[in-house]
């Protein structure tokens, strides 16, 4: 039987167990779980699970793993590396409509939600607790907690607070065949066996379906202050990103922006950012009232100290909305400044990231490309882009993304900081991993997936295993 009608086979026994209303094998429908916010071509599914209990996620995982047809998992489809697409064809398992938030403990400082919730509005639930929940990716109003613990997600806070895997204490879990597991933990500490929760989180759905999770919480910041820093180029600013961690400053967010990622959000009319300004820092800083204005300053004399033209604190509430609404529109605002782009995130050492900037600015130039280069400067987690107008450049862009991950692994650095290998990124883990390394993944994987079967063809590659 031809892969796409075993697909249609299984789909159709899973419709019957969970309810056919919950499987979706109109061409149409599927076609809207194709791609995801990658630049990744999309591929269009034999069929959808729309999963809306853990059963269901049970009863997909048995009758696919029976009928060895391929699964990709799905959160909300905001991912930027691949992740979500289903590369092999076969079934699409969605799980944004399990999306129950259970129950916010104050005590113990814990969540505990299904994959489908929106991670900000896990944010303002919390909040309105008196908590905290720090991970905050850009697309925190559309993205999912499941798909951000699968990426193990970072975002602007990521500076002071670290990234998903940090406030993920324990999970629950369907594995390829349908076998339910709990992995971790609901207390603070715990070192029983081995960490599979750390594992599992940045998984990129290749080795479990999560179900619910566990997640740490910490004290709502009584008081949040931002401000930007105004610099007259790139590399003065990256080298007052490192003059601030070096005083011994934390802020919340330190967030670095070049001249055509500026272009980009003037572009877009939403904010108005001085005309002498070419590159800047946003910075953010949270805690107690006193302590906020006074690391505040001093992070400001850092900037001047580093050459900056002029720091600006933002005196109005509206004045931070759309300061953050400006950032975190510019992957979409570059984009629609040309017809072609591809976005990476790669890392360097936080006192590498002016030379960065200046080498992909480059490489750009060698191959004929516009570069932009923003991103989360605290953590030397830059987002590389490559845009272009002219088809015919393809090739060129090829050269030009492969330059950057071998140059980012030589200064130190790594593929990804925080979007996934995915499919994007899967040609080029062997720049910095060893194949032992590789290997021993592969077979990590092999023990949960051993047909190969769950999210194949991500993280490495389509000749890697799991292809089929
Ligand atoms: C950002 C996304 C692309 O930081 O990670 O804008
Ligand atoms: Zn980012």
């Amino acid at each position: 039987m031809l892969r796409r009608e075993r697909a249609l086979v299984a789909a159709a026994e899973i419709g019957r167990r969970i309810g056919p209303s919950r499987v979706l094998t109109d061409e149409e429908l599927v076609a809207s779980y194709a791609g995801d916010e990658s630049e990744v071509p999309p591929v269009i599914p034999a069929a959808v699970v729309r999963a809306e209990t853990s059963d269901d996620v049970v009863a997909t995982l048995e009758v696919a793993s029976q009928h060895e047809v391929p699964v990709t998992p799905r959160g909300a489809g905001t991912g930027k590396s691949g992740g979500a697409i289903p590369d092999h064809g076969g079934l699409v398992l969605a799980t944004q409509r399990i999306a129950r938030l259970k129950q916010i403990d104050r005590a113990n400082r814990i969540a505990i939600v299904e994959p489908g919730m929106i991670t900000g509005e896990l944010h303002a639930a919390v909040e309105a607790e008196g908590l905290f929940y720090p991970p905050d990716p850009n697309s925190l109003e559309s993205c999912a907690l499941g798909g951000n613990v699968a990426e193990n997600a970072g975002g602007p806070r990521a500076f002071k607070y670290g990234v998903t895997r940090e406030y993920v204490l324990g999970l629950e879990a369907v594995l390829m065949g349908g076998q339910r597991l709990s992995v971790g933990r609901r207390t603070v500490k715990g070192v029983t066996g081995y960490d599979l929760t750390a594992l599992f989180v940045g998984s990129e759905g290749t080795l479990a379906v999560f179900t619910e999770l566990w997640l740490r919480l910490v004290p709502r910041p009584p008081r949040t202050a931002t401000a930007l820093a105004l610099f007259s180029d790139a590399a003065a600013a990256g080298r007052a990103v490192a003059a601030i961690v070096a005083a011994g400053l934390t802020p919340s967010v330190l967030e670095l922006l070049d001249e055509e990622s500026l272009a980009a959000i003037r572009a877009r009319g939403a904010v108005p950012v001085p005309a002498r300004a070419t590159a800047l820092l946003l910075i953010e800083v949270d805690g107690e009232a006193e302590l906020v204005e006074l690391e505040l300053e001093r992070a400001a004399e850092a900037c001047e100290a580093a050459g900056a033209v002029e720091v600006l604190v933002a005196q109005e509430a509206s004045q931070r909305r759309a300061l953050w609404a400006a950032r975190r529109e510019l992957s979409r605002s570059l984009k629609a400044a040309h017809l072609h782009k591809i976005a990476e995130d790669i890392v360097v050492p936080r006192t590498a990231v002016p030379e960065m900037i200046a080498r992909t600015r480059e490489i750009g130039r060698a191959h004929g490309l516009v570069v932009a280069t923003y991103g989360h400067a605290g953590d030397g987690n830059l987002h590389s882009n490559f845009l272009w107008d002219d088809p015919s450049l393809s090739p060129e862009v090829e050269r030009a993304v492969e330059e950057l991950m071998r140059l980012a692994v030589e200064m130190g650095g790594t593929l990804s900081g925080e979007h996934g290998i995915g499919l994007q990124k899967a040609p080029f883990l062997a720049y910095e991993q060893s194949p032992q390394l590789i290997d021993l993944q592969r077979q990590v994987k092999a023990v949960f997936d051993p047909k190969g079967l769950l999210n194949p063809g991500k993280i490495f590659g389509r000749s890697g295993h799991g292809a089929c």
